[in-house]
């Protein structure tokens, strides 16, 4: 046990480091932005071994999975915005799929209502998971090392311990305390004496160490066969879970064409169903290019009463039209994502009053917090924009303790109570129905902003519904404000989504004047401490400079480069 002035000055060392991760963060050769700090330094030192921005992304995100189990994972899912050298950009969908057993009315009673927090915390709760498909298929298509090298990392700080950060013991005491927590995240934390490691104490997960060992080796096969696979299979029969052999062998991560959108002369690409990032956001920034920036001044009323129309018309739309697009092959994206109907959609707006959310033409109330991001850039100018999640903060809070890692409790991302769409958000559209092996709908929203064939802006953000206002906010802040990349992802978030009809808006950061000329133009209001977690990269082609920052919000995070 280490003596209190040696803790004392790890606890600092590591608030210290925590304050460092908000900077803006330069370099010339590579540039890695993510949750924690430890892992963008791994990605770095790939870099710096010649792997590309796509290795860079595979190590850091198995780094995650060890150091921000809150949503950094080998049991969730995600998606990739990869833009290569040529400026030609594709994307990667690791979501997670329902598995062959789930029904549309898996969660429903006798009287048809869902049962209390039956699709978010129980063991039907979990979806297949695909994020070791999504990163094999990301370094078999587009890497450069060799998939041992980006894997080994993870486990060496598995296997050998990193120190126990400020977020991660907070945790530990909040699940330790818990009296209605689960046993395995109770015991998750612990160390070989049944104790919580202290602030800067090395931190060991063996049992995970063994899981990626097998991944490391036999690469997706290690972890959707064989004994992984058998084991998740036995632990879900055990515990009520769906998931079975079937369901692991058959998950495929799918390559698919992205969002393209413009804005003033900037090529915006992002994620395309089954995330509901894309359209979204594209639908937005299109109605911002008919926008009077000039009558509309930052942080202004007019300014936020727009950004607020803008969220109430593209969550509407959301909610009536996406879905998995390989079980609705009719979702009208090119419709949505068009400069035609912006027009048509802002000409609806009023400046001087709010406009009202009908339930009944057509919500979800706010979902899983708990998803993670990081952006990737090398020195040959390719770009990922990558985010990955297990939906809440701890997923499921279910695990099998032989394996040492988290389920997802995706499932929870589908339309739970058919035909039912009501005021407090929860939504019934067909689109977004339970079905088995369907993606169910997501709200990431990575996403990568060209100039002239080059990237321009890698961003992206965890946050449940609220992710696609907070990279929408923080892509206009640098395209239409020109603000740096620190000062756009510090800069206030509101959030709205139709349903329920309410802004919400980061305490402390919207003045009370503007608030209240909103207020009497009809909008309502509820703060929250504050509101996504945003990681970005900017490139300046000419002088070949990356910079890099990371949000406030996620305490240990961090951009690093060389
Ligand atoms: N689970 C959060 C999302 O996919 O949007």
């Amino acid at each position: 046990m280490m003596n209190r002035t040696l803790r004392f000055f790890l606890i600092n060392s590591i608030l210290l480091l925590s304050i460092q991760g908000t900077a803006q963060t330069y370099a010339k050769n590579g540039m890695v932005v993510s949750s924690d700090r430890t892992s963008s330094e791994i990605g770095v030192e790939i870099l710096k071994k010649g792997g590309n921005a796509i290795d860079a992304a595979i190590a850091t995100a198995f780094s995650l999975a060890v150091t921000h189990p809150a949503a950094g994972n080998i049991g969730g899912g995600g998606f990739i915005v990869f833009m290569n050298r040529d400026g030609k950009v594709t994307t990667l969908d690791f979501r997670e799929k329902a598995p062959l057993a789930a029904t549309p009315d898996m969660y429903l009673d006798d009287d048809g209502k869902v049962i209390e927090d039956s699709n978010h915390k129980t063991a039907k709760a979990i979806g297949v998971p695909g994020t070791v498909a999504g990163l094999y298929m990301a370094h078999q298509k587009y890497g450069k090392l060799s998939w041992k090298e980006l894997v080994q990392p993870a486990i060496d700080q598995a296997e050998k311990g990193f120190p126990f950060n400020w977020s991660l013991y907070r945790a530990a005491n909040r699940f330790h305390e818990q009296e209605d927590g689960t046993e395995f995240m109770k015991n998750y934390f612990l160390t070989k004496k049944g104790t919580i490691p202290e602030p800067g104490d090395l931190w060991k997960q063996p049992q995970l160490a063994e899981t990626l060992k097998l991944i490391r080796d036999k690469g997706r096969d290690g972890f959707y066969k064989g004994s992984t696979a058998t084991k998740i299979a036995s632990w879900m029969k055990e515990n009520g879970g769906l998931i079975t052999k079937k369901d692991l062998k058959k998950y495929e991560a799918i390559e698919r064409k992205p969002i393209q959108g413009n804005y003033k002369g900037y090529d915006i690409y992002s994620m395309p169903p089954p995330s509901s990032g894309g359209v979204v956001l594209v639908e937005m920034m299109n109605l911002m290019e008919l926008a009077d920036f000039k009558k509309a001044e930052f942080n202004s009323a007019a300014h936020l009463h727009l950004l607020i129309e803008a969220m109430r018309r593209a969550y509407a739309d959301r909610a009536e039209h996406l879905g998995d697009p390989d079980f609705n092959p009719d979702i009208p994206i090119e419709k949505l994502t068009s400069k035609a109907f912006a027009q048509k959609r802002f000409a609806g707006i009023d400046m001087s009053r709010a406009s009202v959310s009908d339930s009944t033409k057509y919500g979800h109330p706010y979902d899983g917090e708990s998803t993670t991001h990081l952006s990737t850039m090398d020195k040959f100018g390719n770009a990922v924009s990558m985010t990955y999640t297990l939906e809440y903060s701890y997923g499921s809070k279910l695990g099998s303790t032989e394996l040492g890692f988290i389920f997802n409790n995706e499932m929870g991302d589908f339309n739970p109570q058919p035909g039912i769409t009501n005021s407090r958000g929860q939504i019934g559209s067909q689109p977004n129905l339970i079905a088995p092996e369907k993606r169910m709908l997501s709200s990431m929203t990575p996403t990568i902003v060209g100039k002239n064939g080059k990237p321009y802006l890698v961003i992206g953000s965890p946050g449940g519904r609220t992710i696609i206002n907070t990279v929408f906010q923080t892509t206009l802040n640098v395209l239409e404000f020109e603000m740096r990349i620190d000062k756009a992802i510090e800069a206030l978030k509101i959030h709205h989504q139709w349903l329920p009809d309410q802004v919400v808006y980061e305490k402390d950061l919207l003045s009370p004047d503007t608030r209240k000329i909103l207020e009497s133009m009809g909008h309502t209001f509820r703060e929250r401490y504050n509101m996504g977690a945003l990681m970005g990269i900017t490139y300046d082609s000419d002088k070949k400079l990356m910079t890099g920052a990371s949000d406030a919000a996620q305490p240990d995070s961090g951009a690093s480069g060389y």
